[in-house]
């Protein structure tokens, strides 16, 4: 009899350990014998934590849910005589055909909240590696060609498109003699995941942490890199547990090493822990940081792709980027960019967070509305009150009105209204924001997160506060609207980096959609 309970750390926050103790403590007492499965998160917050059970119905298995679970309900559960689908009331039936599951497209996100995350023959048994295997008897440039093909772009936030910079890495002379032992060229797995309201990548590192693996591997194959590095940031200590038995895991299986499963191909793997700045998840900080400077912005050129690490032709691609590998190489380029819309092609992990009654993760294809992605999937507000503002696409991410809520998500659409998908989180305001100190706001986290190379965002942040303070107290209204916006159209274009350089954008969106939360009373031309 298998039971599954998460161990992903949103589901442990809500006792998810807990509980699955007095299952097993319950089992014991009553002689049930029970295998109890700790997987990643299916994504539905307000059901952790939530225990499955598997029964066999017509031959086939199904999970049937309840949730959530409390350790002190657990005795309940067994009374209801829930190791057989008993009636409960928390129970919620099989969980694969939940509206909130069945209606998503979980390519990247297929094996979360499925699998035990650490275990090769649970993923093997799940389809995995088999993307890897495709890759090893393929020339890279077929592989990059594959990657191209698809449409797969950054879902770090800048939604280059991978297959290019793979192409540009390939490509790419080595211009320093590989003398001794040091690798020609490097993937770097940027897992730094800062941007507020996102979780995507911590799930897909706990929940599924071989798929990285796996899609970083092909990588390294695809560019000719012998050696991958995961930039972890501090905060994720649960990831690095994963990523390092999911590690040291492929080793021992033979898919990773100096000859991959009699391939003569190399590929190592390390994970490197960041040390909490925002700004090393910009990816020549993070370069910088992972060879043990301090974490400082570089220029571009050279990008890279052409000089990265230690000098050297780098890949840098987001965990949900490499993620997304596996599957474009087993099942072709076709099947992945059959999804989507315009040149936005394949899915997003859209994470969910903020005032709304079911917040989570929902991966869908490209083009789903940001009101059915509020309304169907996140329920509406938390609090009951009206919706009346989102932040999509992180702290720097653009404010947006009601009336902006039947934007698709694609790059592109966001874009035209002066917004970002970013890395695809969405946080949700009700009628109670004051939308005047979320702009201060962003200009706050700018000050304090600037690595200093700039001055823009460096002294600009710090201004920028000042002013957005003298503004809300009403003092010189008009003088300090014109000092902002010359300070906003500085920052957007002198900045070095994109942090001083999207700060702008929340204040300038909070300002034209919700003009009287700065006590302007005219609307804007
Ligand atoms: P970018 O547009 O400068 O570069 C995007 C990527 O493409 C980089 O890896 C760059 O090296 C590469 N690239 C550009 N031209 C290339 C070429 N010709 N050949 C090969 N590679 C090439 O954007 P940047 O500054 O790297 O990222 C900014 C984005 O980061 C923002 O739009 C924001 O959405 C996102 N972001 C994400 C966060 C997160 O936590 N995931 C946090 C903060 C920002
Ligand atoms: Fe550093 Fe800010 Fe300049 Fe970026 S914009 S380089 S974070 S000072």
């Amino acid at each position: 009899l298998r039971v599954y309970v998460s161990r992903d750390a949103s589901a442990l926050a809500l006792g998810a350990d807990a509980t699955a103790r007095a299952i097993e403590a319950v089992a014991r007492e009553r002689g049930i014998a029970i295998d109890l499965v700790r997987t990643g998160s299916r994504g539905m917050f307000w059901l952790e934590p939530l225990v499955e059970v598997e029964v066999a119905t017509n031959g086939a298995s199904t999970r049937i849910g309840y949730g959530p679970v409390a350790a002190r309900d657990v005795a309940g559960l067994f009374d209801a005589g829930f190791t057989r689908a008993g009636a409960h009331p928390a129970r919620v039936g099989p969980v694969e055909s939940l509206d909130w599951l069945a209606r998503q497209d979980r390519l990247c996100f297929a094996r979360v909240g499925v699998t035990d995350p650490l275990g090769i023959a649970d993923y093997v048994a799940h389809g995995g590696f088999r993307g890897l295997r495709n890759a090893l008897a393929m020339a890279p440039a077929d592989i990059v060609k594959v990657v191209i093909d698809s449409g797969l772009r950054g879902r770090g936030g800048a939604a280059f498109p991978t297959g290019l910079k793979w192409k540009t890495v390939l490509d790419a002379p080595v211009t320093q003699p590989a003398a001794g032992p040091q690798p020609s060229k490097y993937v770097v797995c940027n897992a730094d995941e800062g941007d507020s309201g996102t979780f995507s990548d911590r799930m897909l590192m706990e929940g599924d942490p071989l798929c990285l693996v796996e899609g970083m591997t092909i990588a390294g194959i695809a560019v000719g890199a012998t050696q991958g590095y995961i930039y972890l940031r501090s905060e994720y200590p649960h990831a690095r547990r994963a990523l390092d038995a999911a590690i040291a895991n492929a080793y021992a299986a033979g898919w990773l090493g100096a000859d991959i499963r009699g391939s003569g191909r190399r590929f190592d793997l390390e994970v490197r822990i960041g040390a909490g700045a925002y700004i090393c998840g910009e990816e020549t900080s993070l370069l910088d940081s992972l060879e043990g400077k301090r974490g400082q912005v570089r220029f571009k050129p050279p990008l890279p792709a052409i000089k990265g690490l230690f000098g050297r032709p780098t890949v840098v691609n987001n965990v949900i980027s490499l993620a997304s590998v596996p599957l474009i190489l087993e099942r072709g380029a076709a099947y992945y960019r059959d999804y989507g819309v315009g040149r936005s092609r394949g899915t997003l992990p859209i994470q969910l967070a903020g005032n709304l009654k079911r917040t989570g993760l929902v991966e869908k294809a490209f083009g789903v509305t940001l009101r059915e992605l509020l309304y169907d999937w996140g329920g509406g507000s938390y609090s009951g009150r009206p919706i009346r503002a989102v932040q999509v696409g992180g702290p720097l991410g653009a404010y947006l009105p009601e009336s902006q809520f039947d934007t698709p998500l694609d790059y592109e659409a966001f874009a035209s209204i002066g917004a970002m998908l970013g890395h695809g989180g969405i946080v949700a305001f009700d009628d109670s924001v004051d939308m005047a100190e979320q702009a201060r706001h962003a200009m706050e986290f700018c000050a304090v997160e600037s690595c200093g190379k700039c001055t823009p965002c460096r002294i600009g942040s710090t201004r920028g506060v000042e002013v957005l303070d003298r503004l809300r107290a009403g003092i010189d209204r008009e003088r300090q609207l014109a000092l902002l916006e010359d300070l906003c159209t500085t920052m957007r274009h002198a900045s070095l980096c994109a942090l001083g350089g999207l700060t702008p954008d929340p204040v300038t969106s909070a300002l034209k959609h919700f003009r009287e939360d700065f006590g302007i009373s005219t609307p804007r031309e």
